[in-house]
């Protein structure tokens, strides 16, 4: 994330590594003694202040320093002008510090229930992702832009990365609702495809089998919907939906 100084040693060991440390120390970047651009922050704070609310704000939205600030991924952060508010993602996260200073003034009206007040953070919404989104929202939005093969691509790769951190829901609601959206779209295959995706990761589930039978109904696919809607029966025998368009459906 950045760079600790280098502990330079002391001694015959110093003689031997003094080239290396001063070369070493050139591109050293310090955090500003007097920053000078700091407008939300209280002005007078220190870089030993900012450090731990900047490198908080790295890891509640899991960026790097180079998303807020100008300045190049992978150079030095001594070539990045960090006082600069060229980069609108800075302006951003100004608004997101004076938002969660109103949150947090609007919760101290509350009674709160515990033995102290919960705060609100930045990770507290944002979990370690830039855009603070639920799985079916940003699933929904991959869809749009790119279609049902893609989206479950990035479902994957959310799953991968997210999975157990709390970021996403992995319940089958998401894939679910998701699915609602793939079949209102009029994409009676993508929905399929989302429907039997969740159906293997949830086959216990009676409320997935029942939207498996439902896309597979609206693709006209009969027999797949009647052993969808089965499966559901059989796992929630009260599922009275499943019931009544086994029995419409079901040749006599
Ligand atoms: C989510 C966006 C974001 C990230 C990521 C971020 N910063 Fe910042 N940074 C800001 C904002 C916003 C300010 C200005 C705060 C204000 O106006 O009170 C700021 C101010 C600073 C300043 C003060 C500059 C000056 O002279 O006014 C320094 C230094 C700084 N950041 C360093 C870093 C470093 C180093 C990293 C990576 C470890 C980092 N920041 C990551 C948003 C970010
Ligand atoms: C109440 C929830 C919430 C909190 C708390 C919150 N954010 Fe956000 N933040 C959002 C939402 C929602 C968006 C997406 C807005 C959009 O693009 O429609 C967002 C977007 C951003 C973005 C722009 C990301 C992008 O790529 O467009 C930055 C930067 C950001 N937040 C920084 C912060 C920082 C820093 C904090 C803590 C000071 C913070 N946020 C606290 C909800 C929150």
């Amino acid at each position: 994330m950045f760079q600790k100084p280098m502990p330079c040693l002391s001694g015959a060991v110093l003689l031997i590594l003094v080239f290396t440390c001063s070369s070493l120390s050139q591109g050293q970047w310090k955090w500003p003694e007097k920053p000078e651009n700091l407008q939300v922050l209280p002005k007078d704070w220190p870089g030993s202040r900012l450090r731990p609310v900047m490198t908080g704000f790295t890891r509640a939205l899991g960026v790097r320093c180079s998303y807020c600030h100008v300045g190049e991924e992978g150079k030095p952060l001594s070539t990045f002008d960090f006082k600069s508010d060229a980069n609108p993602k800075k302006n951003t996260a100004r608004e997101m510090l004076r938002m969660l200073g109103d949150v947090n003034d609007h919760l101290k009206k509350i009674e709160y229930s515990g033995d102290k007040p919960v705060n609100m953070w930045c990770h507290t919404c944002h979990r370690g992702r830039p855009r603070p989104m639920t799985l079916a929202e940003e699933l929904g939005e991959q869809y749009r832009l790119k279609g049902v093969g893609p989206a479950l691509v990035h479902y994957a790769s959310l799953k991968k990365d997210f999975y157990g951190r709390g970021a996403y829901d992995f319940g089958e609601g998401a894939l679910n609702e998701f699915g609602y959206e793939v079949l209102r779209a009029k994409d009676v295959t993508g929905a399929i495809r989302v429907f039997e995706l969740n159906a293997e990761s949830f086959p216990e589930s009676a409320n997935v089998w029942d939207s498996v039978g439902e896309a597979y109904l609206a693709s006209g696919d009969t027999l797949n919907a009647i052993a969808s809607y089965e499966k559901s029966l059989l796992l929630e025998p009260k599922n009275r939906n499943a019931e009544q368009i086994l029995n419409s459906i079901k040749p006599r």
